[in-house]
């Protein structure tokens, strides 16, 4: 077998909080190939404190260990800042929930793809712009040669998204984190802002990782499920069978979804039962 993409043995994460440290991450595990997996679970159960730990993003008063992390041939524990720097965006894509927040203000549209183009592979200036109007074609933008000299205020949600996703896709990445990505995005365009993130992710043959709380949204989209529950993970099992999962705090995440067919006086809150985290842990 060849090696995994990924390799995230034992992560464990804990922050300073007011009297000592608290753990966000509670020792998780996974591998991921040239696939798409999603993670799951409530708010605050330690899905994006994963994406973060991943790309090391985390800040320098988090305490983070592991028995393994690691992208393909990089140990990213022992990893240098400036191997980060190319890891980055280079290697690995984070694309987030807000691309009004992650977009420079003050740059056009075409000037930052184009940097994250020639920052990771040191192209010339004539070759970045050919490439920047080629993917904004790529994710589907009508008009790239009106659209990269646009400011990001004068993009709506859906296209500064797209943006988004073709400045984060450019380098070519093996692995892209996408944070909630379309929980920003009127329902309308989530859909195909989806579509569009599968159709490069395809194309580019790279690995996915969709964390999100939307359990239909990643039973359709993704390969395979992580379900995460305080710093844990629950359970872990094939996206087509997320409607099937066993585990009480899956059955009970489930069951919390309101019906779309019909109204209902009250909305049925998950149930937590403290000992899920110590089995996990024996
Ligand atoms: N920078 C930080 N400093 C201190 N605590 C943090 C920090 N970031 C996250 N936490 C804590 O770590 C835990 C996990 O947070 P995390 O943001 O990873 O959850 P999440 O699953 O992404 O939630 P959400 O669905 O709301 O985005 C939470 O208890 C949170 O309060
Ligand atoms: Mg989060």
């Amino acid at each position: 077998m060849t090696d995994p993409l990924l390799d995230v043995r034992n992560l464990r994460v804990a922050y300073p909080s007011a009297h000592g440290y608290s753990d966000a991450l509670r020792g998780i595990s996974f591998t991921l190939g040239r696939e798409k997996l999603g993670i799951v679970g409530e708010s605050g159960s330690g899905k994006s404190t994963a994406g973060r730990a991943i790309m090391r993003l985390l800040p320098p008063k988090a305490r983070v260990s592991a028995d393994a992390l690691r992208l393909s041939d990089v140990d990213l524990l022992t990893a240098s800042e400036a191997q980060m720097r190319d890891i980055r965006g280079g290697r690995v894509a984070m694309i987030l929930q807000d691309p009004r927040y992650a977009l420079n203000p003050l740059k056009t549209v075409g000037a930052q793809i184009m940097e994250s183009y020639r920052i990771h592979t040191r192209a010339g200036r004539a070759e970045a712009r050919d490439r920047t109007l080629a993917m904004l074609e790529d994710v589907h933008i009508r008009d790239p040669r009106r659209v990269v000299d646009l400011y990001p205020h004068e993009l709506s949600g859906g296209m500064g998204q797209r943006v988004m996703i073709a400045m984060m896709l450019i380098a070519s990445p093996e692995l892209v984190i996408a944070d909630e990505p379309t929980s920003a995005l009127d329902v309308t365009v989530r859909g195909q802002i989806l579509e569009i993130l599968n159709e490069r992710v395809e194309a580019q043959g790279a690995g996915l990782i969709l964390i999100s709380h939307d359990l239909p949204l990643v039973s359709d989209f993704c390969d395979r499920v992580l379900v995460m529950y305080g710093g844990q993970v629950m359970e872990e099992l094939a996206a087509r069978d997320l409607s099937q999962a066993t585990h009480p705090y899956t059955v009970s995440l489930h069951a919390s979804l309101p019906p779309l067919d019909h109204a209902v006086d009250e909305l049925i809150v998950p149930e937590y039962d403290p000992s899920w985290l110590t089995e996990i842990r024996k």
